[in-house]
C-alpha cells in the first residue's frame, strides 16, 4: 500500500507519517518546506526505504500529479495554520488552504482509484455557545480568516465529490497538542516561555474554551478512518475531538505548575481580533467505529512540557529569523502595554 501525504514534516503530518511506515505503508512525502516544517520531525525516517521526501507545494500540480500513480491514498495535511498569522497574512491562507486543496482535487479527478483524505477544522462551525457541539452536518459559520480558508475547501471537497462522485474523508478536528507542535501556538509557546521564565501572553480574559486532543489520539482516529475503507463515493466527514475543553486561563494555569514557575508569569493582552469563545464536536460517528481517546490531558500536557523541556534542539531547528519578526509583530506591542 502506498500514500501521498503533504505536510508530513509539520506537526500532525509527521506523526500521521510515522504511523503509516510503521504499519507497513510506503508514504511519499510532499512538503513545501515553509516556516511551520521542520525536517527534524522526520529525521529518523531518512534512511527508510519506505519513506521518500520530496520538497514541493500542493499548489504545484505537475509536481503532484508525477507522485500519485500508484498512491492507494492521498492524505492532505499541507496547510497555513495559525488563526493570528491568518489576521496578518490572509492571502497566503487562501493560496495553500483553497487553492491547494483545488489543484490537489484536480490532479485526483484523474486518479479515480485513489482515496482522498482532507485535515480539516472545528473551526469552520465558528464560535459555539454552551451547550451546543457540532455535529458532521452543522452548517459552516467561520469567523477567521483562517476557518473561512478551511470551509471553502471544504465547499470545494464537497462540489468535486459531488460533481464526479469522488469519494473524499474529512476529518474535522479540535485543538491537537504534543511533541514536534511549531511554538507559534498557544501550548508550546507557553511551555517554552514558561520553561524560560518568560511572560505568557494571555488573550484577552482567558476565559475561551478549546477541546484538546493529544497527537497519539489522533493518529489513532486516522487509523480507524482509514482501516474503514474503501470510502464510498462523496464527502465522509468525522469528528475527532476529545469532549475535554478548558478554558485558556487553566492550561495556562497548569503549564505554569508544570514548569515549577508562578502564576503571575501569566500576563492578559489585548485580545485577538474576532477571537472565537468555544468550540466543541460531537463525536459519535467515529466512536461508534470504536475508536476513543486514552490519553489524558493531565497526562498528554505534562509529556508536551517534559518534550520542549528536554528537545529543545529539535524545536528550535523550526525557528527561523522570521519568527523573531512574527514574534515583535504579534507580542511586542501586547506585552509593552503591560
Ligand atoms: O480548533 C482546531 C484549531 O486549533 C486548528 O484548526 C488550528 O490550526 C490551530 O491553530 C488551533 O487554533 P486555535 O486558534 O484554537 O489555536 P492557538 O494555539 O492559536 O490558540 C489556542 C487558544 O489560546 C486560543 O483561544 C487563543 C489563545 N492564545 C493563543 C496564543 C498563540 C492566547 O491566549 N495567547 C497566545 O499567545
Amino acid at each position: 500500500m502506498k500514500a501521498l501525504v503533504t505536510g508530513g514534516c509539520g506537526f500532525i503530518g509527521s506523526h500521521a507519517v510515522r504511523a503509516l511506515v510503521t504499519d507497513g505503508w510506503q508514504v511519499v512525502n510532499l512538503d513545501a518546506l515553509t516556516y511551520a516544517s521542520n525536517p527534524a520531525n522526520l529525521a529518523d525516517l531518512a534512511d527508510t526505504s519506505a519513506y521518500t521526501f520530496v520538497q514541493g507545494s500542493i499548489c504545484d500540480a505537475a509536481l503532484v500529479e508525477r507522485h500519485i500513480p500508484g498512491c492507494d491514498l492521498v492524505i492532505n495535511f499541507a496547510a497555513e495554520t495559525h488563526v493570528d498569522r491568518s489576521l496578518l497574512e490572509p492571502a497566503s491562507f487562501v493560496r495553500t488552504d483553497v487553492e491547494g486543496v483545488v489543484c490537489l482535487l484536480e490532479v485526483l479527478r484523474g486518479h479515480p482509484g485513489t482515496a482522498f483524505v482532507h485535515m480539516s477544522t472545528d473551526e469552520v462551525f465558528g464560535s459555539l455557545p454552551e451547550p451546543l457541539r457540532a455535529t458532521e452536518d452543522t452548517p459552516f459559520a467561520p469567523g477567521s480568516p483562517y476557518s473561512a480558508s478551511k470551509a471553502a475547501a471544504e465547499l470545494q471537497l464537497r462540489a468535486y465529490a459531488q460533481t464526479y462522485g469522488m469519494p473524499i474523508t474529512v476529518l474535522r478536528s479540535c485543538n491537537i497538542y504534543g511533541p514536534n507542535q511549531h511554538i507559534e501556538k498557544f501550548i508550546p509557546l507557553f511551555a517554552t516561555r514558561a520553561l524560560a521564565g518568560d511572560q505568557l501572553p494571555l488573550y484577552g480574559d482567558g476565559l475561551q474554551e478549546r477541546e484538546w486532543l493529544f497527537i497519539d489520539d489522533f493518529v489513532s482516529a486516522l487509523r480507524t478512518v482509514i482501516r474503514a475503507f474503501p470510502a464510498t463515493p462523496g464527502v465522509s466527514a468525522y469528528h475527532v475531538g476529545s469532549d475535554d475543553r478548558r478554558t485558556n486561563v487553566s492550561v495556562a494555569r497548569t503549564i505554569c505548575e508544570l514548569s515549577e514557575r508562578p502564576f503571575d508569569l501569566i500576563q492578559p493582552v489585548e485580545d485577538r481580533p474576532g477571537h472565537d469563545r468555544r468550540y466543541a464536536l460531537d463525536c459519535s460517528r467515529l466512536r461508534a467505529m470504536g475508536w476513543a481517546p486514552r490519553v489524558s490531558f493531565e497526562d498528554g500536557l505534562a509529556r508536551t512540557v517534559a518534550w520542549y523541556r528536554d528537545q529543545q534542539d529539535h524545536w528550535r531547528a523550526a525557528e527561523s529569523a522570521g519568527f523573531a519578526e512574527y514574534m515583535q509583530r504579534q507580542y511586542a506591542s501586547r506585552l509593552d502595554a503591560r
